[in-house]
């Protein structure tokens, strides 16, 4: 008998629902368990996700779960959060309410033995995957985040806005925290393997590097005044880093990956390009960056630690 394929999602509001429904509109999952603390919520989506299937391209079983019955799943997704709190316009305005969360319920699903891959959305991204990584004692690279994958989505269309060139004909990163403090390493750009640094010569390859930085750091706001959230792009990076995960693809995006002395940081999550495969974060690669691009990335890992420090006075 195949062994199906079992992703959990927690966190069923507008980020958790839409990986739910993309997980199966793109064939990733066999059976998808929901997880939430509104049960009404649950049953609803569950409805909706369940009148949707006879037009996914495979078919899915979506299940009511508890946190202790995610134990049979692949990999889990979380997607928790209280999206009115991000008026602010600062992912970290979530974090008490988010580290609190998460502190209370990751012990709970790995009572229930969890031994897959956690791929974390919820904000702030860098900080809750280290302290998912802390509290369930996985394997490292088996716990990552969402992190810079969302944003450097976010330049690539920006790029491929202004050259007009395909977005897969694009590499591009951001690097450091899914957040305000975040950088672009425009040595690392390359299109259809040709570094920008050979094409700028070309009008449409000069690019204003401070506003196309301050755009993709901004993008989500953009989306987030008019929505009152962001569901597509966060979607798509995490259901796209689930199948890297489930079909073992050993492909290279940014995500929220521990650091181990790469780039001179160690002991923090932070965006960057990374080989992602069936053992979740399996290589973070590590480019060499100009002497300004280096230092620029380095503080941003210094507000993430900043920022990990905070949040341990919130759960320990
Ligand atoms: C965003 C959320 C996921 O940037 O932080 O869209």
């Amino acid at each position: 008998m195949m062994k199906k394929r079992v992703i959990g999602v927690i966190g069923l509001g507008h980020v958790g629902a839409h990986v739910a429904f993309t997980l199966g509109v793109t064939g990733a999952a066999d059976i998808v368990k929901l997880c939430d603390v509104r049960e009404q919520k649950l049953i609803s989506e569950r409805q909706d996700l369940m009148d949707a299937v006879r037009f996914m391209p495979h078919r899915v079983n979506y299940v009511i779960a508890k946190y202790e019955e995610l134990g049979d799943c692949d990999i889990i997704i979380n997607a928790i959060g209280k999206i009115e709190l991000l008026v602010t316009h600062n992912r970290d305005t979530e974090m008490n309410f988010t580290v609190a969360q998460v502190a209370d319920f990751i012990p709970r699903v790995m009572a229930g033995g969890f031994q897959g891959i956690f791929i974390n959305i919820t904000n702030p991204c860098d900080v809750v995957t280290d302290l998912i990584a802390k509290l369930s004692g996985l394997p490292k690279g088996h716990v990552f985040g969402t992190g810079t994958g969302l944003d450097s989505s976010r330049l690539v269309s920006a790029i491929a806005q202004q050259t007009g060139l395909d977005h897969k004909s694009i590499t591009a990163y951001m690097m450091g925290e899914h957040g305000n403090a975040q950088m672009v390493p425009w040595s690392l750009i390359e299109f259809g393997g040709k570094p920008l640094s050979e094409l700028e010569k070309d009008p449409r390859f000069v690019f204003n590097k401070d506003e196309i930085k301050e755009r993709t750091i901004k993008a989500g706001w953009v989306t987030y005044v008019g929505k009152g959230c962001t569901e597509y792009g966060i979607c798509s990076t995490a259901v796209a880093l689930a199948n890297a995960v489930l079909h073992d693809e050993k492909r290279i995006m940014a995500a929220s990956c521990p650091l181990d002395g790469e780039y001179g940081e160690k002991g923090i999550f932070a965006g960057c390009p990374a080989v992602i495969g069936a053992a979740g974060v399996e290589q973070v690669m590590e480019y060499t960056l100009t002497a300004e691009e280096l230092a620029e990335f380095r503080k941003c890992c210094s507000t993430i630690r900043e920022n990990i420090k905070r949040a341990e006075a919130v759960w320990r």
